[in-house]
């Protein structure tokens, strides 16, 4: 187990570094490999270079902060379609200890739900209780988990640093489920 743990880790810390090196910008519109170049709408859409360019940076992925973007309100998305809808934000993080030489993850509730209902990922995703949920690496890699978001429409898998953000010798509490916040203020 150790042993396949090790692999891993370096074969994730090579991946991180290729990736760091070629950080691309924004792709214009007529070759991001999506939209249509000769299509004659191509030149009233506006270029995400434009676009993103105004919203607060990060490193890496899309190179948009969003949860800053959120937070600043330099956008501010509608919350619900329909009015009965209730918007709860959770201020509660996870510890979780499995993880091997690496650092503990650390799972925010709170910026996720300012993004997302809790439906988005209970029960779906991840069953509503500490543990009950194998996760691992692994799985995260192939698309499950966290990995349904990161990576795809959230900052990427190689960022190991911003989930495994705990250091397992100066955390002092119990892994599992911290303490829950009051939230002070909703977004919007
Ligand atoms: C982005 C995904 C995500 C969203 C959205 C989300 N959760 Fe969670 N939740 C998790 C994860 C991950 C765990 C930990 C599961 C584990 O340890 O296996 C968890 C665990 C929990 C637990 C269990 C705590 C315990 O003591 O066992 C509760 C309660 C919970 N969430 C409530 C909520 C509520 C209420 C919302 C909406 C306000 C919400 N969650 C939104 C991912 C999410
Ligand atoms: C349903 C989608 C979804 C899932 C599942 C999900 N995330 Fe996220 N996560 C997001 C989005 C969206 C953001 C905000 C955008 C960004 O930072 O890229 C985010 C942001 C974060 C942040 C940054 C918080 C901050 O304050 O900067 C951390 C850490 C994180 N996720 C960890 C995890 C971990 C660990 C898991 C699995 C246990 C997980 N996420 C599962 C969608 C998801
Ligand atoms: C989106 C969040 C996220 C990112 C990014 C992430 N991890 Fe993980 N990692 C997890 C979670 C969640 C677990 C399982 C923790 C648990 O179940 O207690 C885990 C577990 C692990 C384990 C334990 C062994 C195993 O197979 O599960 C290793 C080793 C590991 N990660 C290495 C890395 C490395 C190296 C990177 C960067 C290249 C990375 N992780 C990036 C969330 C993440």
């Amino acid at each position: 187990m150790m042993k396949a743990t090790s692999f891993l880790t370096s074969l994730l810390f090579l991946l991180s570094l290729n990736t760091a090196q070629g950080a691309p910008g924004w792709k214009a519109l007529t070759n991001d490999e999506v939209h249509d170049p000769t299509s004659p709408a191509i030149g009233i859409l506006q270029e995400p270079a434009t676009a993103l360019a105004l919203l607060p940076s990060d490193t890496s992925g899309n190179r948009v902060s969003w949860i800053r973007a959120l937070r600043e309100r330099y956008i501010q998305p509608r919350t619900n379609i329909y009015p009965e809808t209730e918007i709860k934000v959770l201020d509660m993080d996870i510890i979780m200890e499995l993880t091997g030489e690496m650092p503990l993850v650390r799972f925010p509730h709170k910026p996720h739900t300012e993004w997302l209902d809790c439906d988005n990922c209970h029960d779906k995703i991840f069953i509503e209780k500490v543990g009950a949920n194998p996760v691992n690496m692994f799985a995260i890699l192939a698309g499950e988990y966290c990995g349904r978001c990161h990576g795809a429409v959230a900052f990427p898998l190689t960022e190991c640093n911003r989930c495994h953000s705990v250091d397992r010798a100066t955390f002092t509490g119990q892994p599992g489920a911290q303490p829950e916040k009051k939230v002070s203020e909703l977004i919007n």
